[in-house]
């Protein structure tokens, strides 16, 4: 879907198709660099990191290994109550590899940094996380996060991969969503 297939929806777009995908290239160059000689599995989180790893993966020049997990996010609670639940798994042993989780967005930050202190309890050789979104405004754990395409205001967006009810995950683009969407 493009903006147009949503009109209405959203009260702006914040990041084009085209502006993500050269900010998705940008930073597997860095990240390509820095695992240099290395090998790296990097791990999806289900469900909104779907296109991120689609992109991001394919702006690799080299080989990565792709594995994914699903997690439930606080129950049916607040997202203040940090609980956190895996759905799916690794399919793959970490254990003794670099591992770079890959999400679109970190908002209070309880997800990821459950999820490091969860992966690194594997014994990998390292943890990294790379996000193309986070809202420093909205982050309630610290979490140290080593590739990040942008920083944004504490707002409602949905677009590439980030819903709102399931909806808008197939939107091209970033956008705001509109306060009468969801109010
Ligand atoms: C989103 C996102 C992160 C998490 C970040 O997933 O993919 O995993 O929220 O939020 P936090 O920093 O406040 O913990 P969500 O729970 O919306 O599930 P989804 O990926 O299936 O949309």
């Amino acid at each position: 879907m493009d903006e147009a297939d949503v009109e209405g929806d959203l009260v702006n777009v914040l990041f084009t198709e085209k502006q993500i995908h050269d900010k998705l290239a940008e930073l597997a160059a860095v990240i390509e660099s820095d695992y240099d000689g290395r090998d790296v599995l990097i791990v999806g989180i289900l469900r909104g990191a779907v296109m991120v790893m689609a992109d991001l993966a394919r702006s690799f020049h080299r080989h990565v290994e792709m594995d994914w997990m699903a997690i439930s996010s606080y129950g049916s609670g607040t997202k203040s109550s940090g609980v956190v639940r895996i759905l799916k798994d690794l399919d793959t042993d970490i254990t003794g590899r670099h591992v770079l989780i890959v999400d679109e967005i970190i908002d209070t930050g309880l997800t990821l940094s459950w999820l490091t202190s969860n992966l690194a309890s594997r014994n990998p050789a390292s943890v990294e996380i790379c996000t193309l979104l986070r809202k420093p405004e909205a982050l309630q754990m610290p979490v140290e996060v080593r590739y990040v395409g942008w920083d944004i205001p504490n707002e409602f967006v949905v677009g590439y991969g980030l819903d709102y009810k399931e909806r808008y995950r197939n939107l091209r683009d970033i956008g705001t969503l509109a306060p009468h969407v969801y109010s």
